[in-house]
């Protein structure tokens, strides 16, 4: 059997980067220095110094909606103004973190949450819940945080059945109050907290509202008092930083809250003022791009080597995919590339899933690797299982770049499969909050680059629509449905398979 020897890689170890002391290291994209300048022009070129001023400034970006994207006041904790329509947003924002830490204070007796909201109404929460459960050190309140979100009564059965309705507050979270899983779901709690013996008044004290929409919130019966906004210039999928973060500052504490704001806001700070070539967001966008130019790359992964960020692909699934995934331009016009299909989940599990394709099948696929510095946890056995979990995830970032010959060609190792590293020092509110804000702000990047707004999300509603006449020929229970305007003959013919069964 031979081997390449490691000596002859081709990769130059000078290539990280910091920024609020999470340090980027892009050595295994083998981009050498004039292809690093040439993506820097390219960056120049497509205006992305402009578009983060714009951003951060609070101009239209989201023009096929007509607003900003401004996110990035909801962690502004310097309170600087920052203008909507010459407005300053400061102060409503402002005004609910003092309501949540109100709440904070007033949260006693409460056994378990039920946290009702889908997509960017959900995925922000939950993530944050499980990835501080053990931080070492962390206080928290310890109460079942239950997120609800599927239309799917398998989830709504299995909460319900561990929750205790006479200490149980439920939160409805969305942005719109009109997302049919999230509506019908918080009349199905609702009506488990009536049949459950609860009175009017406990119910009305335990109902909680995170939305855009009020008068709707109103109108479901949720108290005024008990109504947190947040505003149209807030995309879904950007939104954890709002009142959507609820349960992160009631479970962890106010504090807790702030810090994560504070590690975004930092973040933030860098994205804004840093040169392009020393800025994180940036970097990170151009070596995507890079991969795309070069290897044609059509997905790239992300790897968390802490089990605590199991959802974070998920999470970053939304924001890449909702944000970017668009074959027209801000012109209307083809691009050139978009969102690849982003995946992952925590390492080492995932080695023992797909890494079988991701190093010897046939596609190249970039991969984002993130790993910790210290331990997750504070069991004895943390420091030697966190050096096996880092070992692994440099071994597997080493192999997929440098391949290995052998005589077999089942045992060859292509090699030259790029992947990125990015350290956090430790995982906790500040730093996740960082984290998410990277990505955020090289989502935001990579449309500069791409020339597409990765504010809106058009692709997500005619399924919607088409659900509406499907759903009411289902309730007919007719199995002889004929083809029409909405639905055509292939889904005609299995709404009548499945009428046929009733
Ligand atoms: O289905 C797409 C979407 O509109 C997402 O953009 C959003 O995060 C999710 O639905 C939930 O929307 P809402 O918060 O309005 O209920």
């Amino acid at each position: 059997m031979s081997s390449r020897p490691l000596q002859n890689s081709d990769y130059s170890p000078n290539s990280t980067h910091t920024a609020v002391d999470v340090v980027l290291d892009t050595a295994y994209q083998n981009i050498n220095a004039s292809e690093w300048a040439e993506l820097f022009a390219t960056a120049s070129q497509s205006k992305v110094k402009e578009f983060i001023a714009d951003m951060f400034a609070g101009k239209h970006v989201n023009q096929s909606e007509d607003r900003p994207a401004l996110h990035s006041a909801l962690r502004n904790l310097s309170k600087s103004p920052v203008l909507v329509d010459g407005q300053d947003v400061m102060p409503a924002v402002s005004e609910v973190w003092q309501r949540i830490d109100a709440l904070c204070n007033k949260w006693v007796g409460v056994t378990d949450v039920i946290h009702i909201g889908i997509g960017g109404s959900d995925f922000g929460p939950r993530l944050a819940i499980e990835a501080l459960a053990h931080v070492p050190g962390i206080e928290s309140r310890g109460m079942r945080m239950h997120f609800l979100a599927n239309i799917d009564t398998a989830e709504l059965a299995r909460i319900l059945a561990r929750a205790q309705p006479n200490s149980t507050r439920v939160i409805i979270v969305s942005k719109s109050f009109t997302t049919l899983e999230t509506t019908m779901n918080a009349k199905a709690v609702v009506a488990w907290l009536q049949n459950s013996g609860c009175t009017k008044g406990q119910i009305a004290r335990s109902l909680f509202a995170v939305t855009a929409n009020i008068p709707a919130a109103k109108d479901f019966g949720i108290e005024e008092e008990n109504i947190y906004p947040f505003w149209d210039w807030v995309g879904g999928r950007y939104s954890v930083w709002s009142a959507v973060g609820l349960p992160i500052a009631l479970q962890y504490g106010f504090k807790t809250f702030q810090d994560f704001l504070a590690g975004a806001h930092a973040m933030d700070l860098h994205f804004k003022n840093a040169p392009l070539e020393e800025n994180l967001p940036v970097i990170m966008a151009l070596t995507l791009l890079y991969q795309q130019e070069k290897n044609k790359v059509k997905a790239y992964a992300v790897i968390p080597y802490a089990d605590a960020l199991d959802w974070f692909p998920k999470w970053l699934q939304q924001l890449d995919m909702e944000s970017n995934g668009k074959s027209v331009d801000r012109d209307g016009k083809p691009v050139k590339h978009s969102s690849p299909i982003v995946f992952g989940s925590a390492g080492s599990n995932a080695q023992h899933s797909y890494f079988q394709l991701l190093h010897q099948g046939t596609e190249i696929i970039p991969i984002d690797f993130i790993a910790v510095r210290e331990p997750m946890s504070d069991r004895p056995e943390a420091v030697a299982h966190h050096r096996i979990l880092l070992s692994n995830c440099l071994a597997q970032a080493q192999a997929l770049a440098n391949g290995k010959d052998d005589a077999n060609p089942n045992n060859v190792y292509p090699g030259k499969r790029p992947s990125n590293l990015l350290l956090l020092p430790e995982l906790n509110a500040f730093y996740l909050g960082t984290l998410l804000a990277l990505y955020e702000n090289r989502a935001a990047t990579l449309g500069a680059l791409w020339n597409i707004n990765s504010f809106d999300q058009p692709g997500v509603e005619y399924g919607k629509v088409l659900a509406k006449p499907i759903e009411q020929a289902l309730a007919s229970n007719q199995a002889d449905i004929a083809a029409s305007d909405n639905i055509d003959a292939v889904t005609a013919a299995r709404i009548n398979f499945l009428n046929a069964k009733n």
